[in-house]
């Protein structure tokens, strides 16, 4: 057993024997990024040894001069004595996560109250009943007595359930109220179920939680389920990632031995986290909380509920379940109130899960007459194209690209990675915006580049004529920035002396074609649900961006590289994160609750893997903006207008 102090921070933690870094930092909860879940295929959980000595095992990812400045894989490395290491910004997991804003939440407080007709209804409901105690002539059983009083109040026609845990405690909750109860009750059609009984009148305060279970991230709202009011929000990464960045990598984790309890706990765990903190800083009793609506998707459901998701992943891709119904949140190991309920969004397919049918809720897309695209751009990229009576759905497996895999200086959207990119098409000189709380007198210092970045990048070097319309790169520009380097022809976005590594960011070939076979498969996905269903993208009235991506997205960009349909900008819309505003909304309304259950029967899925036309359109769409340019006139449009200023520029300059 060694020590190993980890910096940012100078935690300390113990390693087992033979335990690596990842692992032991995974163990107490300091996070490093681990893409490929510590199989050493992805070199993203750099660390530098500062201190001590570690074995590791051979790695293709780091070179001699790394090696010499202590740089080393965690998931690879295993300490022989107590050691000491700094985890460096780029494989850090944090991020400046954009949740929705005041306002947002305001409007969508109003839209749930709206629907519930003036007052919210959660999942259960809770009475106050004031019971006459028995006596020799009154003495029929406690459960018969609170029956009684129910038909009284209106149940009568009613089946009333009373499962064992409630019978356990019945007998001492009615007399240590003195015969005064609250009893939480659950209807299912003629049934009644008593799912708690507690002594006085807690008619309020109530609590509930909100919870999206992202891939990446986990996002909880702590609501006030009597008002709507959302007393606060808290956010983490999804510890998870140490065991596989994707969900396939999740999936595999899963299979292996303990690992679903594993990534179960990992899960529950980061929720009970976030909810002790905000009930300690908002002075409220964790007893308090009796629901809890989850959104993730198909795989991270099941996950949360710690069923076997590795059908999911085999053909024909099956889940266990789409459809979750309400059940208690003690099998789960949720720390709320014991006799707590939990929900979770209903899935539709194994690509399309809860996190999405939230989102057409919260979109009320379902309600819109007019044809609607509703898109979530992730590892894999979700559609939904539809209206008020019909509903198509598909998934695309885009790649990890936007989210930093299979791009050389690619990370997510965290501190140090450059958001924003232009490049001035005469000198080719690069100006860059980095994500981050940039130090009061000086400027951030990039590590890398994220989704938007890479978005923007491309478009700019694009119309810059810097790569041609295969993504290939053009090495007659006359610029010291277009180069060839150890992976082939690249563009160097920022040189060594300004960024945060001491080395030039770049974006090489093999990247821009990762870059552009992620977004062939987005618009592929588009095209092919449009082409199913006899619509064409001109008949579009709406494009909605769901999730964290669209926060940074330049629409502008996006259809210049021929991610997005060129379509005017006024038609699309960013919605933010769609997933958790629909869980809030199923946390304060059985309507709601109802309206996405019947969302997920009425979309149809359409498996895209299998599709001859997606396959099609998917070569097509592996070119500049496009193979066929008359479907992004605009893009057209600006290279023509760019081309001419470029001529005009090279005659005066000739002339001059
Ligand atoms: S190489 Fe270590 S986590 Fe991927």
């Amino acid at each position: 057993m060694h020590k190993i102090t980890f910096y940012p921070g100078g935690r300390t933690v113990e390693a087992k024997d033979g335990q690596s870094i990842l692992r032991a930092a995974g163990s107490h909860g300091i996070h490093i990024n681990a893409a490929c879940g510590g199989k050493g295929n992805c070199g993203k959980c750099r660390i530098i040894l500062k201190e001590g000595n570690v074995t590791s095992k051979e790695s293709g990812f780091l070179t001699g001069k790394d090696l010499s400045q202590g740089v080393r894989l965690a998931c690879r490395s295993f300490p022989e004595t107590d050691i000491v290491v700094e985890i460096p910004l780029s494989s850090q997991m944090r991020r400046g996560s954009k949740i929705a804003q005041g306002s947002k939440l305001d409007e969508l407080r109003k839209t749930v109250k709206t629907t519930c007709g003036g007052e919210f209804k959660p999942v259960t409901r809770k009475i106050f009943l004031r019971l006459p105690p028995p006596d020799l002539d009154d003495n029929i059983s406690d459960a018969e007595r609170i029956k009684r009083e129910l038909s009284k109040r209106g149940y009568e026609a009613r089946e009333i359930r009373f499962n064992l845990h409630i019978l356990r405690k019945m007998a001492a909750a009615l007399r240590a109220g003195d015969w005064a109860v609250t009893l939480t009750l659950l209807g299912v059609g003629n049934v009644i179920e008593i799912m708690d009984v507690q002594p006085g009148d807690t008619l309020k305060p109530r609590y509930g939680a909100a919870v999206d279970i992202g891939t990446t991230s986990i996002v909880v709202y702590l609501v006030d389920i009597l008002t709507g009011k959302i007393l606060d929000i808290a956010s983490t990464y999804n510890p998870q990632v140490r065991c596989g960045e994707d969900v396939i990598s999740r999936m595999i984790y899963a299979s292996e031995k303990n690992g679903l309890d594993e990534l179960q706990k990992l899960a529950v765990g980061a929720v009970n986290d976030m909810l002790t903190a905000m009930t300690k800083k908002n002075g409220i009793d964790p007893e308090g909380i009796d629901t809890i609506i989850v959104s993730g998707n198909t795989t991270m459901t099941h996950l949360f509920y710690g069923i076997d998701p590795s059908h999911i992943r085999e053909e024909p891709y099956i889940p266990t379940a789409t459809f979750f119904p309400l059940m208690r949140t003690r099998a789960l190991g949720l720390e709320i109130n014991d006799f707590g309920v939990i929900y979770a969004m209903p899935c539709v397919a194994s690509y399309v899960g809860g996190d999405i049918t939230s989102g057409i809720l919260a979109s009320k897309l379902y309600k819109r007459p007019d044809l609607t695209l509703f898109i979530d751009i992730g590892t894999n990229g979700e559609i939904v194209l539809g209206n008020s009576d019909w509903m198509v759905t598909a998934a695309c497996s885009a790649g990890p690209a936007f989210e930093g895999g299979g791009v050389k200086f690619g990370m997510r959207a965290m501190d140090g990675a450059v958001e924003k990119v232009s490049i001035d098409p005469e000198t080719f000189e690069v100006t860059i915006a980095v994500i981050g709380n940039c130090p009061p007198l000086g400027s951030c210092a990039p590590i890398g580049i994220c989704g938007s970045g890479m978005i923007d990048a491309v478009a700019e070097m694009f119309l810059a004529g810097v790569i041609d319309l295969r993504g290939k790169i053009n090495m007659d520009k006359r610029s010291d920035r277009v180069r060839v380097g150890e992976d082939g022809p690249e563009f160097v976005l920022v040189r060594a002396g300004e960024s945060g590594s001491g080395k030039d960011i770049s974006l090489t070939e093999p990247d821009i074609n990762n870059i552009v076979r992620t977004k062939g498969a987005i618009y592929a996905g588009f095209s092919t649900l449009l082409k199913e269903v006899g619509y064409t993208f001109s008949d579009v009235d709406k494009v909605y961006i769901a999730g964290g991506f669209g926060n940074y997205l330049d629409i502008e960009r996006a259809i210049t590289i021929g991610l997005l349909p060129d379509l005017p900008v006024s038609k699309f819309e960013f919605l933010g994160n769609t997933s958790i505003m629909g869980a809030y909304m199923a946390l304060l309304s059985r309507a709601l609750r109802k309206d996405v259950e019947d969302i997920a029967r009425k979309m149809t899925y359409l498996e895209l893997s299998v599709s001859r036309s997606f396959m099609d359109e998917y070569v097509s769409s592996l070119f500049l903006p496009h193979t066929n340019a008359e479907q992004f006139p605009t893009v057209r449009n600006m290279l023509e207008s760019v081309r001419n200023a470029e001529r005009r520029w090279l005659g005066e300059r000739n002339s001059g």
